[in-house]
């Protein structure tokens, strides 16, 4: 257990950490002896608790001690890491008013038990063993979940003690006794996993699949889903999410979806395989997404901004002799069909069953943008995502990326003509004709960010878009 000691009392911290030390041998205290210390100490690290006492001085070693400074270490501890519970530490005089402010953190089911804990929470000072009382009880709880075993494939090693408690309160909140857990690979740098819960007779309690990461990036997600996906899309078209951990691993957040078991094969892998079957997922793709048409509607887009949202001047900077002026065409302003979008709809985000069914996943980028956004995703990602099966093939040639509007042209030597078709009538479909022109110079720039895209194909799209009628 890595506990953070936010305090300048010399007496205080030795008295504790001899307590603490003699108690549990498997206690870790990292000791900040002010104000600017503790913000650096949870800037850089994680904790799985906190002591802080609120009376503390600025810097190290300084003497204007006053309690605004532990309010101030409080404020940062709520900002960085709000799902890390911490123990303030309260003098005699210390008012209701800070009392209050100090206990807004809420509760959370940090040990997968029943019990809620208090992210912030307060002791007079002079309850020294209550403190330690406390310790030794967290310090209880995370012994039971270390109990729970793990048992991993993949690349295990790229877990950590956070991502591994993660695992563990989820199948202590099944009552399980152990993990099965495989990793799965993902672009967004995210730790995923499929995961199974068993019990001590290896029966199977709950299959999940389990997404962690920073706890913004997990919020995004779970806002979009809970604002655009399981409030309109069909029951069966996407993974429900089940469950979600807020607090008690470090500053990360997870999210356990329904595991898509059947849906095994991504709809690259389909396409690889047959292309008619992808051309039918496409189509359900589209009906997939039909509630969200109803909330079309024309807006004025730049496309400079449009642009500067999905990638930044400062990497167009390196690629100016490639694509010549940009600025006259970007400072176009144009209506557009927008309404809410998957935002990243790339062949691996839509998981195939074999017998026509589909499920999309992944709720990073979902969202209000150009209507024609996801199926231009959908069928650039065939020439610059990792996983497409097509992305060597001698097709497209560059001077074919400069013709990527004139479609008969574009598809010469196209192994899944078909497929390319039927994304473009999509497209088409989404709304009116003219929005295909921002959408893929924007999308096909995007590509640039990424080291490993083939920069010579989008730089020819990108122009091709610059160059069409509008
Ligand atoms: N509900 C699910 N059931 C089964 N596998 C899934 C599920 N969700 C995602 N996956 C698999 O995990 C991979 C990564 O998940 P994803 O949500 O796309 O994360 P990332 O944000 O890292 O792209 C997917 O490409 C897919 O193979
Ligand atoms: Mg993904």
């Amino acid at each position: 257990m890595k506990i953070l000691l936010v305090e300048d009392e010399p007496g205080v911290v030795n008295r504790l950490c001899a307590r603490l030390s003699i108690l549990q041998p498997n206690i870790a205290v990292v000791i900040a002896r002010s104000r600017s210390s503790a913000v650096e100490e949870l800037e850089q690290h994680e904790f799985d608790f906190i002591i802080c006492d609120l009376r503390l001085p600025p810097q190290d070693g300084g003497l204007d001690i006053f309690e605004e400074h532990g309010l101030a270490v409080h404020a940062e501890i709520r900002n960085c890491t709000p799902g890390t519970p911490c123990l303030f530490f309260t003098g005699f005089g210390t008012s209701g008013n800070i009392l209050e402010r100090l206990s807004s953190g809420g509760t959370h089911n940090i040990f997968g038990s029943d019990e809620r804990y208090p992210m912030t929470d307060f002791l007079p000072k002079d309850e020294f063993l209550s403190c330690v009382d406390r310790v030794r009880h967290f310090n209880a709880e995370l012994a039971l979940l270390e109990r729970i075993e793990i048992r991993l494939s993949g690349d295990g090693s790229s877990l950590d003690h956070y991502h591994k408690r993660a695992l563990q309160v989820v199948a202590r909140s099944h009552h399980g006794t152990s993990v099965e857990g495989s990793t799965l690979g993902g672009l967004s740098g995210a730790q995923t996993l499929k995961l199974r819960v068993q019990d001590d007779r290896t029966r199977t309690l709950a299959n999940y699949f389990v997404k962690i990461d920073a706890r913004a990036k997990i919020e995004t997600e779970r806002r979009n889903y809970r604002s655009y996906v399981s409030p309109l899309l069909k029951m069966g078209t996407y993974p429900a999410l089940n469950r979600e951990l807020e607090a008690g691993i470090g500053k990360r957040e997870a999210l356990c979806y329904q595991l898509a078991e059947d849906y095994s094969q991504s709809l690259f892998a389909l396409l690889a395989q047959d292309e008619a079957a992808a051309m039918a997922i496409v189509e359900r793709l589209q009906a997939l997404f039909e509630p969200w048409t109803e909330f079309r509607e024309p807006r004025s887009h730049s496309i400079h901004d449009l642009r500067a949202q999905r990638i930044s001047d400062a990497i167009l900077l390196n690629y100016q002799a490639a694509l010549g002026a940009i600025e006259k065409f970007e400072s176009t302003e144009q209506e557009i069909t927008t309404s809410y979008q998957h935002g990243d709809l790339h062949g691996s985000n839509v998981l195939c069953n074999g017998a026509e069914g589909a499920v999309v996943i992944d709720f990073a980028n979902v969202g209000s943008a150009p209507a024609c956004i996801d199926p231009i995703i959908l069928e650039l990602s065939v020439l610059f995502h990792s996983d497409s099966p097509f992305r060597t093939h001698t097709w497209p040639t560059n001077d074919q990326a400069g013709v990527w509007f004139n479609i008969e042209e574009y598809l010469t030597g196209c192994p899944v003509p078909g497929f390319i078709k039927k994304c473009r009538e999509w497209a088409s479909q989404a709304g009116s004709p003219s929005d295909l022109v921002p959408v893929v110079y924007v999308e096909a720039l995007r590509q640039l960010k990424y080291e490993d895209t083939n920069h010579q194909l989008a730089l020819g799209i990108a122009k091709a878009a610059m160059t069409e009628k509008m």
